[in-house]
């Protein structure tokens, strides 16, 4: 018995929701197949598109899946082929695709004993072992689809929201890799209040936006006042990618998870594309190497 996994891409943070929102990308992300096997235990039996480690206790997909085992009534295991689109250190949740990816494939495989929450749970597992923290901001989107937020960490709970449908993202990805560990490294452990109240502002703000499909209610919303201003300096020519989008129509830019990748939302997928075009010119402009991408939202 096996199983094809889509593990989708995501973008964490989303601007002013810093380790507890998340959205999933239709059109990005890898591909595992999954098979149940009588011998117990989880085997990585093939991994292509990247060079990452094939033991299960070093790989996040490994972990993910062995943190499931270890709560499944099941005497089996599984093997797990991992096919790799999306580039580690790229930003947009290449970890969570792969933890988030096993764990649902495995639950499917057994006839979904447990909830989405619990593979949350499970998946953070390997989170942890690629960043040191495990945050959900990833595998709760990659998850439940969509954008999804981490109300509360202990305990855990997560809320889905529903995408507007006109919604679309574009992602440019400078081809330098940024470890998560290393860009939480260089945040700041406090915030001022009246920083604070910016941020839950506009995040409330994001949030009500995205139920009400108010497009200028997320234009105004989509502001980072914390992590944004220190990381960007990791980025190449972020502030110039920023104001271009912006003109161009895109409601708001910020960065991708923990980066170097570069997110826009535009309100319909031809502005999402012409937004594609003016980064596109950005970096060409300076010799900056990158892919692109522009994605529906699910
Ligand atoms: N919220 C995490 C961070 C996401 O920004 O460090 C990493 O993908």
């Amino acid at each position: 018995e096996e199983i094809s996994v889509f593990c989708p891409a995501t973008i964490a943070n989303i601007s002013c929701g810093f380790d507890v929102l998340g959205v999933a990308l239709e059109s990005v992300g890898d591909e595992m197949v999954l098979r149940k096997t009588n011998t117990s235990g989880i085997k990585i039996s093939r991994i292509t598109g990247q060079d990452l480690p094939l033991e299960t206790e070093k790989n996040v997909a490994g972990v993910a899946a062995q943190a499931f085992l270890q709560k499944a009534d099941f005497k089996g295991g599984f093997e797990i082929e991992i096919h790799k689109k999306i580039k580690p250190g790229s930003g947009i949740g290449s970890s969570a695709a792969s933890s988030a990816g096993a764990v649902w494939g495995m639950n499917e495989l057994l006839g979904r004993p447990f909830s989405n929450l619990e593979l949350v749970e499970f998946a953070m597992q390997g989170e942890k072992l690629a960043s040191d923290v495990p945050h959900a901001d990833n595998v709760a989107p990659a998850l439940f689809g969509g954008f999804a937020l981490v109300r509360s960490y202990e305990p855990l709970d997560v809320i889905s929201i529903p995408s507007p449908s006109m919604l679309y993202a574009t992602i440019i990805h400078p081809q330098i890799e940024v470890k998560t560990s290393d860009s939480r490294k260089i945040l700041r452990h406090t915030v001022q209040l009246k920083t604070a109240i910016k941020q839950w502002g506009n995040l409330g703000g994001l949030v009500a936006g995205l139920f009400k499909e108010d497009y200028d209610l997320i234009q105004r919303s989509l502001h980072d006042h914390i992590v944004e201003p220190i990381r960007s300096i990791l980025i190449p020519e972020f502030d110039e990618l920023k104001v271009e989008s912006l003109n161009t129509g895109a409601l708001g830019v910020g960065i991708s998870g923990s980066g170097p990748s570069v997110f826009a939302l535009s309100k319909g997928e031809e502005t999402a594309k012409k937004v594609a075009k003016q980064m596109e010119e950005v970096y060409a402009g300076v010799g900056v190497d990158f892919d692109i991408h522009v994605s529906g939202i699910n």
